[in-house]
């Protein structure tokens, strides 16, 4: 039996379908390609194809005897999705029914979901928890909210059986070098930190220094992409265990600062990170992180890799590019 990874050839997605590789499942990838790279995929099977047709998706699932999805295909830029709000609405939101659709049609009722902390917006607790209210703060993260609710009540209608992974902030790159995040296509901080302390571009901004954290940059949990790779393979056999549908926090549970990202940085690399500070960005919090208990208690799975390894793992990759 095979597992289908939609947006394989993204960034999340190809550093997942390298671990389930390496564990000897049996996958197939379907992208459409319009934001990922057939050169991540390191050989693995490719349908070139939008998850929004489901009859595209019925067929893939029905050649390669497809029984689970790990759902990654969507747009995830909150700047784009307030300029350009349609885009999400039809991949995202549109591309989710149209992949379940799709999936149903060829009798595949088990599907992991990559969801997003920015579903919780500002939070009103510390850490934050998977029962904190549902407070989207742009079109992207409304469009993370609505896929959630759109995969569990396919659950009550038709028994699709789903988790749902609220991830924190992804980031670095593969220990060995062989991945990492294209900083050319990516609006996240950590490459765009890189691409400073490269020289590829301009001084990286950073966008307030005055919020009331202990050096005023804003802080953000950010977790190991390869951390994050290993939380997808277990969600598939907590499914395939047949416990129950899940919605979980993917975090380390530790909050750093955009300053702090720099002085890591700066260690990697010997040389200062040039940086501007500039307003803050409207609507952005001043500090987000998990409380990463129920991953643990449910799937068995906790991050085990820090800050400093995610900058390390980064500036090499991205080092090796430029
Ligand atoms: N990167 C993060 O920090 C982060 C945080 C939370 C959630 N997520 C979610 O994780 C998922 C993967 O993120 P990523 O950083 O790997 O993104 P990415 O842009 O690198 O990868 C997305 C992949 O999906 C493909 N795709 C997009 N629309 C498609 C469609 N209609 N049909 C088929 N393929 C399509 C793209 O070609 C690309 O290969 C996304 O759903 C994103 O919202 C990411």
């Amino acid at each position: 039996m095979t597992i289908l990874v939609t947006g394989g050839a993204g960034y999340i997605g190809s550093h997942t379908l390298r671990l389930l590789r390496s564990q000897h499942r049996d996958v197939v990838v379907l992208d459409s390609l319009v934001r990922g790279s057939e050169k991540n995929l390191l050989g693995a099977t490719l349908e070139v194809a939008d998850i929004c047709i489901s009859a595209a998706v019925e067929s893939i699932c029905r050649k390669h005897n497809v029984d689970s999805v790990i759902h990654f295909a969507a747009y995830k830029s909150a700047g784009e999705s307030m300029t350009q709000p349609h885009l999400y609405w039809r991949n995202n939101v549109e591309g989710t029914v149209g992949l379940v659709e799709g999936m149903l049609a060829a009798n595949v009722k088990q599907i992991v979901f990559s969801s997003s902390a920015a579903v919780y917006g500002n939070p009103d607790h510390l850490p934050i928890t998977e029962s904190a209210s549902i407070k989207p703060e742009n079109v992207y993260a409304e469009t993370k909210a609505m896929m959630e609710r759109i995969i569990s009540w396919y659950g009550v209608t038709h028994g699709l059986r789903w988790a749902s992974l609220r991830y924190f902030n992804a980031a670095g790159a593969s220990s060995d070098g062989a991945l990492g995040e294209n900083w050319d296509i990516t609006t996240n901080l950590i490459p765009l930190v890189m691409k400073a302390a490269l020289g590829a571009s301009g001084p990286i901004k950073v966008l307030g220094n005055d919020y009331p954290t202990p050096d005023g940059t804003g802080v953000r949990d950010y977790i190991h992409v390869e951390d994050l790779a290993d939380a997808h393979a277990k969600a598939v056999d907590y499914l395939n265990d047949g416990k129950p549908n899940l919605t979980v926090n993917l975090g380390t549970g530790i909050g750093t600062s955009v300053l702090q990202i720099l002085a890591a940085t700066e260690k990697a690399s010997g040389k200062p990170v040039p940086h501007q500070f500039a307003p803050r960005r409207l609507g952005d919090p001043a500090i987000v992180y998990a409380d990463a208990k129920l991953a643990q208690q449910t799937l068995g799975w906790t991050a085990t890799r820090s800050y400093e390894e995610i900058i390390n793992s980064a500036f090499t990759w991205h080092k090796s590019q430029s």
